[in-house]
């Protein structure tokens, strides 16, 4: 996990610690001094209850005081040194500019960009939850057979298909349909993929740790129970 000032990072690590989870865990930040560092004793705190967690801070402009593993920028060329699984799922937050430096020193430390998810904060244009700046090919039924589940209507892109049995979750039916859905973590955790469930009801594919707001499911870990329709 890579992360420079890290909410939803934050989040993942409190659900792997009330999992006692025992998958191996980085937890790796940059930041220019210690003052930039929010959430320190907490994160300490949270890494020291794993089991098989480790840390790396870079720090760019060291205090005298400060705490950190690596002076400078977050390099490729530290990472590489750290032994970072090459099957790792990265999660990186921070700015645009930041996250290419980010994938960049990831990609030289051996993890394929494939495995490398990234959520923006910062300056960044505006973003309308489910609708695409840019999209590609309209909404379509999903390709292959038809489903023979409960109606899943997109409102929004003006498509409604039965439930194709196979389908892991409303997520995974969205991206078959080319609908605009938006996602980070896709394990119910960070909650990118919010989004409003304006009728009918869902169960999950594992409980989020924080349940979605009345009226909203996250949808890459739920699966309709019956026909709803989705703000999407
Ligand atoms: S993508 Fe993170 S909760 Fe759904």
């Amino acid at each position: 996990m890579a992360s420079h000032i890290d909410a939803i990072g934050l989040a993942m690590l409190h659900a792997l610690a009330a999992q006692k989870s025992a998958r191996e865990v980085w937890w790796i930040q940059a930041a220019r001094d210690g003052a930039e560092r929010p959430f320190t004793a907490e994160v300490a705190g949270l890494l020291a209850a794993l089991p098989n967690a480790h840390a790396h801070v870079f720090l760019s402009r060291p205090r005298p005081d400060d705490v950190y593993d690596s002076a400078g920028h977050l390099s490729g060329a530290v990472l590489r040194t750290l032994g970072l699984p090459s099957d790792a799922e990265a999660y990186v937050c921070g700015p645009a500019a930041f996250q290419t430096v980010v994938l960049a020193a990831l990609t030289e430390a051996g993890v394929p960009a494939g495995r490398v998810h990234t959520e923006i904060f910062g300056a960044q244009p505006g973003l309308t939850p489910g609708i695409s700046a840019k999209p590609g090919r309209p909404p379509h039924a999903p390709e292959g057979a038809t489903g023979d589940g409960p109606a899943v209507s997109f409102v929004r892109s003006d498509l409604t298909v039965p439930w194709p049995s196979g389908c892991a979750s409303l997520l995974d039916l969205a991206e078959a349909c080319d609908v605009p859905a938006r996602w980070s973590c896709r394990s119910g955790v960070c909650h990118t993929c919010e989004t409003g469930l304006l009728s009918g009801a869902v169960d999950y594919t594992a409980e989020p740790v924080d349940p979605p707001a009345d009226g909203a499911v996250l949808i890459c870990s739920a699966r309709p129970t019956g026909p709803v329709v989705l703000d999407l």
